[in-house]
């Protein structure tokens, strides 16, 4: 089993100058990731960071992405941590911040980085203040472009390391990003019904049944707006929350209970596991102290809309939420046409300007 010391970076070469490209999908998760507990690193006098307080399993997205240009330039001095930020073609200052604590964050594993400027070229392809988390995908899609450079600078690394070695730094810049990396349903944190599950990134779950492939995400912008509480402070409360056992008790249960669903295909346990997990994400929310609620009037309306629909037509559709007001409405390509024109008749009502994603499971990171 990989230990945070393994992805310390000894022997590398080095460049003058190289450009890279990849872009890094969104995705959304079956069995949510709210908490994270502290732990002492395996490196001596090191904390870990970013440990989850449970396991979590998702579905990764398509069309939800982040595509990121990173220019490498070698410079004269290894004194700091150098580097430009472009969002959509402008210099955006306040992406710096997080950027540098993601650098300083990562510097022990990638000892090469202050011998580098970047230039990071970062865009989205979803429209930006949608309410999506960009997180997962801007931090999975620049750690896989630093991890070229480390791939460039030692040429022996195999691949299997490298998606290790990415999800590894993805999670260092955001939690969930570490789940954007490889594969069409990814598993993160130790679980002691998965083999090869890891709390230092992501491990691929193949055994997937026909009937999850090409599921569908449509994603439902109920409000666009800025988040009241950002996923960090939301994790934090956590902490000392009355509830807190119990949920990461049944987080690894329901784990187990949704990978063997994933493999039978069997839809309507999926279904219960699935919003189950959402609605308890927000009641963790509606439960901590201080207390908030992140749904929203229309939020509920449509939840409600999709339950009646599918008592009423049998069609499996479902939904699930992340830390925000917006829907996504789940379910298998085959009734596809049907969701769709539910979707129109009954539910873009209750959108911001009308507004919806479509999207359906892919594959992780790609390289331009
Ligand atoms: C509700 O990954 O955004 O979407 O690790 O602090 O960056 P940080 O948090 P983040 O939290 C995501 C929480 C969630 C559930 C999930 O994706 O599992």
């Amino acid at each position: 089993m990989l230990t945070e010391k393994d992805f310390i970076a000894t022997t590398y070469s080095s460049l003058e100058s190289a450009n890279f490209e990849w872009s890094a999908p969104s995705n959304i998760a079956l069995v949510k990731y709210w908490g994270k507990k502290e732990q002492v690193s395996s490196i001596p006098g090191e904390k870990s960071e970013q440990i989850p307080a449970n396991p979590s399993i998702s579905f990764t997205l398509n069309q939800c992405k982040t595509i990121t240009k990173l220019g490498v330039l070698k410079k004269s001095d290894t004194k700091d941590f150098s580097f430009d930020l472009l969002f959509e073609g402008k210099p955006k200052e306040d992406f710096k911040p997080k950027i540098q604590k993601f650098f300083e964050r990562i510097e022990v594993y990638c000892p090469y980085l202050k011998e580098y400027h970047f230039t990071i070229d970062t865009q989205n392809t979803f429209p930006h203040s949608s309410g999506i988390a960009s997180s997962a995908s801007g931090m999975a899609a620049l750690a896989v472009s630093i991890m070229s450079l480390e791939k460039a600078i030692t040429p022996s690394l195999s691949d299997d390391y490298f998606n290790a070695k990415t999800s590894f730094l993805a999670r260092l810049g955001s939690g969930s990003a570490c789940r954007s990396i490889k594969g069409e349903v990814v598993i993160w944190g130790n679980h002691a019904k998965t083999a090869n599950s890891s709390d230092l990134f992501g491990v691929a779950f193949s055994e997937v049944h026909e009937y999850f492939k090409n599921f569908q995400d449509t994603i439902l912008l109920v409000d666009k707006g800025e988040k009241q509480v950002s996923s960090t402070v939301g994790h934090d409360l956590m902490h000392n929350h009355p509830y807190a056992e119990q949920r990461f008790g049944q987080a690894h249960e329901n784990l187990t209970a949704i990978k063997e669903v994933l493999t039978s295909g069997n839809i309507a346990a999926f279904i219960k596991i699935v919003e189950s997990e959402a609605l308890t994400l927000h009641a963790m929310m509606m439960t901590s102290m201080p207390y908030f609620i992140l749904m929203k009037p229309n939020t509920l309306e449509i939840i409600n809309k999709i339950w009646n629909y599918r008592n009423e037509t049998q069609i499996p559709v479902c939904f699930t939420l992340d830390a925000g007001a917006n829907v996504h409405v789940l379910y298998p390509s085959t009734v596809k046409e049907k969701v769709m024109q539910f979707i129109q008749n009954e539910l873009v009502v209750y959108c911001q300007n009308g507004q919806y994603i479509c999207d359906q499971i892919g594959t992780g990171a790609k390289s331009n």
